[in-house]
């Protein structure tokens, strides 16, 4: 017996190491369900953004073929976290148009929700050939963590402004 738990306790120590490290990886966004973020989108966000995801020039910004460049910069998946939670107000340059409007706070979404619309917009109008390598789905636990801070949508472009983006 005493044998028995000798050779099975590293076994078992093993494994509850290992577990967590595999479910701290996450989903790679290749692999995400990207179906139940459309239809968020859809009856959320389209209505500004646009089916096609390009917005209106001057009103609303486009999410298509700029999503990526957000979330590319350091900071930047916690930064599109936030503007569906909290909202954003204020002056933002995007592909060389100004924006200086309020997007009003979408956190009567769930946290799963907020995932899904995320990992759909970053992938949706053929993103997902835009992101770097290894990027990983956006989960429920992480938007949950974002929902803990309470921020106004005036303290969410001061995140965005901390952004290193490209001259754009
Ligand atoms: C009522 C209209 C409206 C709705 C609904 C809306 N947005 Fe927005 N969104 C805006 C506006 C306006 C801005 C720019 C705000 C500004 O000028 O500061 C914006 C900005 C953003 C940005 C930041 C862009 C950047 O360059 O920093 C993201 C990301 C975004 N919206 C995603 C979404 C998602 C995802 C949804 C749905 C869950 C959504 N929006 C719903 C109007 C809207």
């Amino acid at each position: 017996m005493k044998r028995l738990v000798k050779i099975l306790a590293p076994l078992v120590l093993g494994l509850i190491v290992a577990i967590p490290l595999v479910s701290a990886q996450g989903t790679p966004i290749g692999e995400a369900d990207t179906a139940a973020g459309e239809s968020v989108y859809n009856s959320t966000c389209m209505a500004c953004h646009q089916a096609n995801g390009q917005g209106l020039p001057g009103a609303f910004p486009p999410l298509a073929d700029h999503v990526d460049e957000l979330v590319k910069a350091e900071g930047g998946r916690t930064y599109v976290t936030n503007v569906v939670l909290w909202g954003l107000q204020g002056a933002i340059d995007v592909n060389g148009m100004t924006y200086n409007s309020i997007m009003t706070p979408q956190s009567h979404l769930n946290d799963q929700q907020i995932a899904d619309v995320l990992n759909y917009v970053v992938t949706a109008w053929e993103g997902a050939a835009k992101l770097p390598e290894g990027f990983l789905a956006f989960t429920a636990e992480e938007v949950a963590a974002q929902r803990a801070t309470q921020k106004t949508p005036a303290e969410v472009l001061a995140m965005r402004e901390a952004l290193q983006l490209g001259a754009e």
